[in-house]
């Protein structure tokens, strides 16, 4: 606890988009101070009340920032070459409880073998999962999980529509485009819960988990939600194995697809967590055609 009584919070993934969502949430509130953390935190002077260096990678740099902190986010970046996310969370939940933190977040992801009896590999969602074993064991007053959704961004991002063999810009998906299965969510909102999960560690703090929907959708339903402003994408099915060859790393996400077209996004039916993680958010994620409409203007040909 911070010495004028707001609850002192330590995020590490700051400077991202999930943790910057979460900073962002905590500074709209008064009852936080917000520090945050980088590996270079001399470009981010700006970013919170205090931004203090930490690399999950060296264990000897995470006693410092959770020193008087309440409570840690954290997130692990399984997309940045390198990193073993299970070697980084247990070194930061480890200098937490050192530090005598009162409430852990943890940002999962399903755990993908379990859900399918091991029919499909998705190592950056069950790496996730096999983690919150050790938050829950760690003995953390309180603890909680959140769950990010496919991230709207990612439309903008990685996902963009590439230019098609036929001439049309869209996708060519290894999934069946009709079948809803999506969870989507603009990630900058992941935020809202969080804080929300800091401010009532008695409702949100035993182990809770709370994911961020805006959107439950089809890759059809995107294309058509798209069209309707005004784009003119297409999206059709190719083989596993075709979409494997596209890029390094494809395979994985053909497996996350896979996985996504049997199961669903989030594995199992959510409707409970996901009404708990608005309650504690305290409002409702923005839909998929809302954040569309602001952030993937219809290009001018
Ligand atoms: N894209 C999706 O749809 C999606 C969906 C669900 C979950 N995810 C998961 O989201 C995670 C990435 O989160 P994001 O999107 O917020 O990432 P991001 O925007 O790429 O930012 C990565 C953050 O991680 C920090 N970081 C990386 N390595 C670090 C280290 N060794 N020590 C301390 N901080 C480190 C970076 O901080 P500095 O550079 O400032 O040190 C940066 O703030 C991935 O694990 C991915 O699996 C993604």
């Amino acid at each position: 606890m911070s010495s004028n009584n707001k609850k002192l919070i330590a995020v590490i993934g700051a400077t991202g988009q999930q943790g910057g969502g979460v900073v962002h949430a905590l500074q709209a509130s008064s009852q936080f101070k917000v520090r945050a953390l980088s590996r270079n935190p001399g470009e981010h002077r700006e970013l919170a009340d205090e931004v203090v260096e930490a690399d999950l990678n060296r264990p000897e740099t995470l006693k410092a920032p959770f020193d008087d902190a309440y409570g840690v986010f954290l997130v692990t970046n399984a997309g940045e070459k390198g990193t073993d996310e299970s070697k980084q969370a247990t070194a930061a939940i480890r200098a937490a409880r050192d530090a005598g933190v009162e409430h852990f977040v943890w940002s999962t992801l399903p755990d993908v073998e379990a859900i399918s009896g091991g029919r499909f590999a998705v190592p950056h969602f069950t790496g996730k999962a096999r983690i919150d074993r050790i938050v829950k064991e760690a003995g953390f007053p309180h603890h909680t999980f959140v769950i990010a959704p496919g991230y709207y961004q990612n439309f903008v991002g990685p996902l963009a529509p590439q230019k098609q063999a036929d001439g049309s810009a869209g996708w060519a998906l290894p999934l069946d485009p009709a079948v809803r299965c999506l969870h989507m969510g603009d990630i900058r909102e992941l935020g809202n819960i969080v804080a929300g999960a800091f401010a009532h560690p008695d409702e949100a703090g035993h182990g809770e988990y709370l994911p961020l929907v805006g959107d439950f959708m089809s890759f059809n339903d995107i294309v058509e939600t798209l069209n309707r402003q005004g784009h003119k994408f297409s999206v059709k099915q190719v083989p596993k194995e075709v979409f494997a060859t596209f890029f390094p790393g494809a395979a994985e996400l053909a497996e996350m697809f896979s996985y996504w077209e049997a199961y669903t996004y989030l594995g199992s039916d959510s409707s409970d967590r996901i009404a708990l993680a608005n309650k504690i958010a305290g409002r409702q994620p923005t839909r998929f055609a809302t954040w569309a409409q602001v952030n993937f203007p219809v290009q001018s040909p």
